[in-house]
């Protein structure tokens, strides 16, 4: 009775995967449907601090062969930044901008910057943009391409315009207004 009775389960368990065809690794192809768009407008302040007992960004590596002493071309610097409200680093923190920023000009100051800035206040806490962009920092002003995001800015796109407020290129040290618009 208990054979037969398992002999049934695999004969009805064979049949639901004919009816199945295995499509090994991947899933039948659909059209997209996106979903309505919003945009949302951030403003906020990043702080990049290189000196100091508690840098926020450090040097991990760079290339022994430079030839000018200003030419810092290829140098790997890695982020932890804060990101505040107003300019002043005591104001309140809303994120952190974690990532990279590589010396990625062979003649003037300009990088390149892979970055995670995730919120950690208000409606997006937890929610993150990602940037990759080059960054010519010796323009007061630029423009920072965004190419997706986490939690609520997942897919994002959009572009954020930099404006330098204070940078002292022998420390290092910069605060960056950041006007971002979001599309997601
Ligand atoms: C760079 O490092 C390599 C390997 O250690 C060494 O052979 C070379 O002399 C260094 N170049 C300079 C300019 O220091
Ligand atoms: C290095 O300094 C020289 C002279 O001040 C300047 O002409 C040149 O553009 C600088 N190079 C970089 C990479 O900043
Ligand atoms: C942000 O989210 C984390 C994780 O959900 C939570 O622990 C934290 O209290 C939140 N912070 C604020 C300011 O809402
Ligand atoms: C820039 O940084 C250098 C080195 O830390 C420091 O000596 C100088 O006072 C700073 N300048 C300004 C305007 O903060």
């Amino acid at each position: 009775m208990e054979k037969s009775l398992i002999l049934a389960w695999i004969l009805v368990l064979g049949m639901a995967m004919a009816a199945t065809p295995c499509r090994g690794y991947y899933s039948i192809a659909k059209p997209y449907v996106p979903a309505p768009k919003k945009v949302t407008n951030l403003h906020f302040f990043l702080h990049d601090t290189m000196s100091g007992k508690n840098p926020s960004a450090v040097v991990v590596a760079r290339p022994n062969m430079t030839t000018a002493p200003n030419n810092s071309f290829g140098t790997v610097v890695a982020t932890d930044d804060l990101i505040t409200v107003s300019p002043d680093v005591m104001s309140k923190v809303i994120g952190n901008a974690q990532g990279l920023w590589v010396m990625t000009d062979q003649h003037v100051f300009g990088l390149t910057v892979y970055m995670d800035l995730g919120f950690t206040a208000g409606e997006f806490n937890g929610s993150s943009i990602s940037i990759f962009s080059r960054n010519l920092v010796t323009d007061t002003e630029r423009e920072l391409a965004v190419v997706g995001g986490r939690g609520k800015f997942r897919m994002a796109q959009g572009y954020a315009q930099l404006k330098t407020y204070f940078a002292n290129f022998t420390s290092g040290n910069a605060i960056v207004e950041y006007k971002v618009t979001v599309i997601y």
